[in-house]
């Protein structure tokens, strides 16, 4: 079976094409990040117009990367939530409008079980159950997975997500959005232990996280510092960006291996952006390695929105005959909330 997928949840045009037996035949991005930059986020409208205008080209370019036609896709999978509208409209409705002129079903996924799924894009596949960290701009859970579509929320954060964390943290420091990347190539510079930021909630008896204050905990010792951040010593802001990131990945660890332990998992996967990190790979490679467990990446190219993600989770869903198909002539829709327990 040969599945396109789409995704448009956010400020990535991802389109793959997934052939079930075969594997990724094609995986093309294009990322809006330098169009979002000068505004400091990711502007909504922009980003809706910008995935109208990538979506054709990039699907026209999978296409003939993966030497298929239209004609020979199975099956149209794209990300029906969470995300903003306007932008999962704009792939949602290109899905509909293919699946209807080909006559073929369409397949609505979860974006974070794309992400939750895609470290078995990687070759390994692991068995269920397994404990899942999250860990992108706009979500932060540890979850539950006991097989495709069945997962269960152990804890979240109570606050920012671990990316927000990161990139308005960068902000501070004076780094382009999104500067998680950023902040941590200049954390390699600095010293983890040269501000003790504190580890919020990493007591509490649940797990869940809060990264907010530990922002807010940047912005007073920069102020102390006596400067804003682009006026500090650069020594300064490698330590605040190394000491800052400690905190982060040490609570993101503590409570990762709190989940294995209490879901009675060896086996951790970590998915979203903030699992490009080098520090949290470490530390969770160190922390799992104590409890006789392991834990598992997705490639580095898949740990940010893609469509391979989307595609192959449609593929997973079909495999486990858990897929919801539907007919252009049921329509569409978006959910721009949705939460991953409501599946
Ligand atoms: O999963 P993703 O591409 O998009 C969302 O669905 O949010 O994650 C993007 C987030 C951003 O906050 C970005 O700063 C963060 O992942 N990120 C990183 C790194 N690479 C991406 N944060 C820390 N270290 C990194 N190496
Ligand atoms: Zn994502």
């Amino acid at each position: 079976m040969i599945i396109l997928g789409l995704e448009s949840s956010c400020d990535e045009t991802g389109v793959a094409i997934y052939d079930t037996s075969k594997g990724l035949l094609s995986d093309l991005l294009h990322s809006q990040i330098k169009m979002h930059q000068e505004y400091g986020g990711v502007v909504p409208e922009l980003a809706s117009r910008d995935h109208i205008r990538r979506l054709v080209p990039l699907i026209r370019q999978c296409l003939e990367q993966a030497d298929c036609t239209l004609s020979d896709l199975d099956l149209i999978a794209y990300t029906q939530g969470p995300g903003l509208g306007g932008a999962l409209l704009t792939a949602s409705s290109l899905a509909s409008g293919l699946a209807f002129a080909l006559n073929k079903p369409l397949c609505p996924i979860h974006h974070l079980e794309g992400h939750l799924l895609s470290p078995m894009l990687g070759g390994e596949q692991p068995a269920f159950p397994y404990v899942a960290l999250l860990v992108s701009g706009g979500h932060t859970q540890i979850l539950k997975a006991e097989g495709v579509g069945r997962y269960e929320l152990l804890g979240e954060t109570v606050d920012d997500a671990a990316g927000e964390a990161f990139d308005k943290t960068a902000s501070l420091l004076g780094l382009a959005y999104p500067g998680g990347p950023a902040l941590a190539e200049l954390a390699k510079l600095g010293n983890p232990q040269a501000f003790a930021f504190p580890r919020p909630m990493i007591r509490s008896e649940d797990l869940n996280m809060s990264f907010s204050g530990l922002k807010t905990a940047v912005a007073l010792q920069c102020q102390k510092l006596g400067a804003n951040g682009s006026g500090l010593t650069a020594k300064a802001r490698a330590d605040l960006a190394a000491s800052f990131q400690a905190a982060v990945v040490e609570v993101l660890t503590s409570k990762s291996l709190q989940a294995m332990k209490r879901a009675h998992c060896s086996t951790l996967i970590v998915a979203g952006g903030v699992g490009a990190n080098t520090l949290l790979r470490e530390s969770l490679e160190k922390g799992v390695s104590t409890v006789n467990g392991r834990v598992l990446f997705p490639p580095l190219k898949l740990c940010t929105d893609n469509g391979a993600m989307i595609a192959f989770a449609a593929a997973q869903k079909i495999q486990s005959a858990g897929a919801t198909l539907h007919s252009s002539a049921d329509g569409f829709s978006i959910r721009p909330r949705w939460p991953l327990s409501q599946l």
